[in-house]
């Protein structure tokens, strides 16, 4: 039983032992350091659970991360870092308190990151930009939300919309730098692979944080973790958290993406790397890429289980259950947990038999933001 359909399907190409490397503890380490670094928390949603028939369903809610409403600036900030320390000779024993790392950056003045977004990593590299004492100038893509850009600009960076897709605004940004100028982007391509690399790993601090979480409440591993999918740098530090071989239990992954942006979808069931032009209209703004990260693509291809694809409403649906649970939860937060149950509604026998799933299983869903655009937020969830 497959349950393959329009918008799901189990990948054939997935390998069972594949060589994955692991993420080690040097972001967590870092970002315990930064003041504000508190564990997102780790809810259950009843609500979930008695519908999908498994013992758990744990929501990771990452709508405040150092005060921002997504998780986006652990990638952001893990980066910056490293390139300081690549590039300026910061050393990680020089410093205890962001105050003194300041000090000890003696970068070039005038020094800026640059970067497209089409929402929260921008806001990520503006806030880390400000924590640094660095310039930021974010390239959005045409239709942001005027909330967004107001967040971002908020966070003293200049803002400039282009006429164009996100991947237009990531085209535009590459651009635009140079030695003053740092490219702090989240998608890799051929010659510009580093940065994004360091952004996946600066994500495993979610998953280090469930790991610790777990275990201290005597709760089992996940069985299945549920990712979206934009340029999929979110999904390939989940591969390498939870898919190296060195780890005991190996859940299985589901990679969720927006309706009209699926190019993971495309991809893997095309057996080769496909983009999905824009415009890219969902709701879900942080999902809508139409290009895969090229360090993404393998990963994905080899490690992820199953590929869904979230409708608008099936977000809208499941943003308002996490509501009624007490999780504020935005558009691409919560389409991971829309597209399971979706899934499930339309055809149950994909939980058991599809993905495996019984009572004694558990799931884990990334929640990967709150309410970022207010507005929109308050339309749907009421
Ligand atoms: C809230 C949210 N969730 C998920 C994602 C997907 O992450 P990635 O682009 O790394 O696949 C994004 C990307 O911007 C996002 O903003």
């Amino acid at each position: 039983m497959s349950g393959d359909s329009d918008n799901f399907f189990l990948n054939k190409y997935c390998l069972e032992d594949v060589s994955v490397e692991p993420i080690d503890r040097g972001p967590i380490r870092f970002h315990r350091r930064i003041p504000g670094y508190c564990a997102s928390p780790l809810r259950r949603l009843e609500a979930a659970e008695r519908e999908l028939g498994v013992r758990s369903v744990w929501i990771k809610d990452e709508s405040d991360r150092f005060g921002l409403p997504s998780f986006k600036v652990l990638g952001a900030s893990w980066a910056v870092y490293r390139k300081l320390i690549e590039e300026l000779g910061v050393r990680d024993e020089d410093w205890w308190s962001l105050d003194q790392l300041r000090e000890r950056i003696l970068h070039p003045p005038g020094l800026e990151l640059v970067t497209a977004t089409d929402g929260n990593h921008g806001r990520g590299v503006a806030r880390v930009a400000a924590w640094f004492g660095l310039g930021a100038r974010v390239y959005m893509p045409a239709g942001s939300a005027e909330a967004r850009i107001e967040a971002i600009r908020s966070e003293g960076a200049e803002v400039i919309v282009v006429d164009g897709s996100y991947d237009d605004a990531v085209a535009k940004a590459a651009g635009e730098t140079g030695p003053g100028a740092w490219l702090i982007q989240d998608t890799a391509w051929p010659g510009y692979e580093r940065i994004p690399t360091w952004i996946v790993e600066g994500y495993s601090t979610i998953y280090h944080e469930v790991d610790e979480e777990l275990a201290r409440s005597e709760e089992p591993d996940p069985d299945l973790v549920i990712v979206q999918i934009g340029v999929g740098s979110l999904a390939a530090s989940v591969v390498r958290h939870f898919k190296h071989a060195g780890r005991q239990e190996r859940p299985k992954i589901i990679g969720v993406e927006a309706g009209g942006a699926a190019c993971a979808f495309e991809s893997v069931r095309a057996g080769e790397e496909r983009s999905v032009p824009g415009p890219h209209r969902s709701a879900m703004a942080g999902l809508n890429c139409g290009t895969l990260s090229n360090i993404a693509w393998p990963l994905i291809r080899d490690c992820v289980d199953a590929f869904a694809v979230a409708s608008d409403e099936a977000a809208f649906e499941a943003m308002r259950m996490l509501a009624a649970g007490g999780i504020e939860s935005g558009e691409s937060g919560a389409a991971g947990l829309g597209a399971l149950l979706e899934i499930a509604r339309r055809n149950r026998k994909v939980i058991e038999g599809g993905l495996g799933l019984g009572p004694e299983d558990s799931i884990l869903v990334i929640s990967t933001e709150g309410a970022t655009d207010p507005e929109g937020y308050s339309r749907i969830v009421g």
